[in-house]
């Protein structure tokens, strides 16, 4: 199945730049060109890019909650 479209990236392309160590989006691009031409596969790209994360058990976790750390015990 195709993810992006513009450049002809499938899913499988997307789990192989995984595996050689992409995990961003920007990394994606760089690699494949994902999203780099209309933009519309991003957010399925970015789906893709985190099942595929989580498949190999590399999870970066970026993402940082701005915010309340209200720990009651
Ligand atoms: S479908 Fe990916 S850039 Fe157009």
């Amino acid at each position: 199945m195709y993810i992006c479209i513009c450049k002809a990236v499938t899913e499988r392309d997307i789990q192989e730049a995984v595996a050689r160590g992409a995990h961003s989006l920007k990394d994606l691009r760089h690699e494949l060109g994902v999203a780099s031409e209309c933009g519309k596969c991003a957010a399925d790209a970015k789906h893709c890019l985190k099942a595929a994360l989580e498949k190999i058990g590399h999870q970066h976790h970026h993402f940082h909650h701005h915010g309340h750390h209200h720990k009651k015990r």
